[in-house]
């Protein structure tokens, strides 16, 4: 568990799961998301049994935020998958709560992760994706140095439009400087 202030980052356990059920069957949530038709409880079971397969690493971890004397479990997040001979890791997030978005926790979630790719896992570069659709998100990593490194033209179609699928990334030498400021 890695615990910031108000924001704790746990393993999820299977009571979550409603929960993912709400958010991922929200369009809202899922606009930025790559899957679009939501998720059963059944799915999400599967999905759930199959990711404790996985290596312990590339789990997703529940996002809690403490509020009002109890933690409050408001979404998802961590590496997707982590190439350890390359030392570089593949980060998604995603909030489903949207009670609460735009109060600073989504940039506060993503400094820890950084934390825990670079100083846990040892890794040397950290990437993800995002739909151009999706300025909040773009903000967001932005504001804890992720920079703007390729776009897949035209990679996204959504309702009826294509968007560009960014990459974006930081290095570890731009994480452990950016720190020492
Ligand atoms: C994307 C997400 C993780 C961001 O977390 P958050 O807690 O809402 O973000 P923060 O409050 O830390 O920062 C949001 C920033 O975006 C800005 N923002 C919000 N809406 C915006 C918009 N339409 N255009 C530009 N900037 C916007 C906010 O003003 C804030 O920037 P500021 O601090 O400079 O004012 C969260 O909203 C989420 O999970 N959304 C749903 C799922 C998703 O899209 N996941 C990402 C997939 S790549």
């Amino acid at each position: 568990m890695i615990i910031h202030d108000q924001i704790r980052l746990r393993p999820i356990e299977r009571e979550d799961l409603p929960r993912f059920v709400q958010w991922f069957n929200d369009p809202e949530v899922t606009k930025g998301l790559v899957l679009t038709t939501g998720f059963s409880l059944a799915e999400e079971e599967s999905w759930f049994e199959a990711m404790l397969k996985r290596p312990p690493e590339e789990h997703p971890l529940a996002i809690d935020v403490h509020q009002d004397d109890t933690w409050i479990h408001i979404g998802s997040c961590g590496f997707n998958k982590i190439d350890w001979r390359n030392r570089k890791g593949e980060l998604g997030i995603a909030i489903g709560n949207k009670a609460f978005w735009d109060r600073g926790f989504g940039t506060q979630i993503m400094r820890m992760l950084l934390e825990l790719g670079f100083g846990t896992y040892n890794l040397e570069r950290v990437f993800l994706r995002v739909y151009a659709n999706n300025p909040r998100a773009i903000r967001t990593y932005e504001k804890v140095g992720f920079v703007l490194e390729g776009r897949l033209r035209r990679a996204r179609y959504y309702q009826g439009q294509y968007y560009d699928e960014i990459i974006m990334s930081v290095l570890r030498s731009e994480w452990f400087s950016r720190k020492e400021q």
